[in-house]
């Protein structure tokens, strides 16, 4: 029997790293997984693809319209998808800015706005949104990339008080670096992307880079029954960058 046996889910960003893991977790698991990507072509074998773009209502409004379809209703919502940004506040350009709130910051709302009411109709529902430890603390040119974070988890908290007495419970994740193809890309743009990856794998005190699958397996946690008394957490996966 697996833990999430007839659960509904969705995940957005499946297609690639942390998401892809969070769906191949959840399918192991009994799980019935829409998997939603802007390129949905690399979701996990037995999930059922969906091709949006987050940060489009309309396209939100389908990819909710698709889920009742292929599963009849909503129990989990994972809003994992998201796209980064390497500048300071003096080299971020609005465009860029407007560009990482509306994936990372907007798309969240949209997809929390779009699944709720569902999930208050049916009294249950579980949201866990993907933020990152940049959300909580400063770290050097991430100037968007950081503010859109932290509106995650306020978005998170907010969300969960609001629903909390109606059977919904929301919390985020806050990983730190996370060895997928996203940082992969980060290190392909460096200019020695091997002493890049040194520093970023120095900043954490482990002392080496998360794997996707240590932050999927803190998001099942979250979405499990065995989190059923956790409302408004950020759950950190960071090596201990916090706590240094
Ligand atoms: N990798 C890290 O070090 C790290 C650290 C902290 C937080 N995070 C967060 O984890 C999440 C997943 O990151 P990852 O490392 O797996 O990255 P990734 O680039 O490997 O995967 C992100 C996925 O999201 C999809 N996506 C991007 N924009 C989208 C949009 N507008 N609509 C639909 N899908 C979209 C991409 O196609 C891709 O499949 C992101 O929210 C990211 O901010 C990552």
């Amino acid at each position: 029997m697996g833990k999430f046996d007839g659960r509904r889910v969705v995940v957005t960003g499946a297609g690639s790293g942390i998401g892809y893991e969070i769906s191949r977790l959840f399918l192991a698991e009994g799980g019935e997984v829409v998997a939603a990507d802007r390129d949905p072509r690399s979701v996990p074998p037995g999930s059922f693809p969906v091709k949006v773009d987050i940060s489009s209502p309309d396209e939100i409004d389908q990819l909710r319209k698709s889920a009742y379809e292929l599963l009849g209703g909503v129990d989990i919502l994972c809003n994992n998808a998201g796209i980064g940004s390497t500048t300071s506040i003096l080299e971020a350009t609005v465009e860029e800015w407007d560009r990482v709130f509306a994936v990372n910051a907007r798309g969240t709302f949209l997809c929390m706005k779009s699944f709720l009411p569902g999930m208050l109709e049916q009294k249950f529902g579980v949201i866990v949104n993907t933020a990152s430890v940049a959300g909580m603390i400063g770290l050097r040119d991430r100037a968007s990339y950081s503010a859109s974070k932290g509106a995650v988890v306020a978005l998170t908290k907010q969300a969960a008080v609001q629903w909390a007495a109606a059977g919904i419970r929301c919390n985020c994740v806050c990983p730190g670096t996370v060895d997928s193809p996203w940082v992969e890309r980060l290190l392909q743009q460096a200019e020695d992307p091997d002493a890049y990856r040194a520093e970023l794998t120095a900043r954490q005190p482990m002392g080496r880079l998360a794997e996707p699958t240590e932050v999927a397996k803190a998001v099942l946690y979250l979405a499990s029954d065995d989190a059923a008394f956790v409302t408004g957490a950020e759950l950190v996966i960071d090596g201990g960058i916090l706590a240094s």
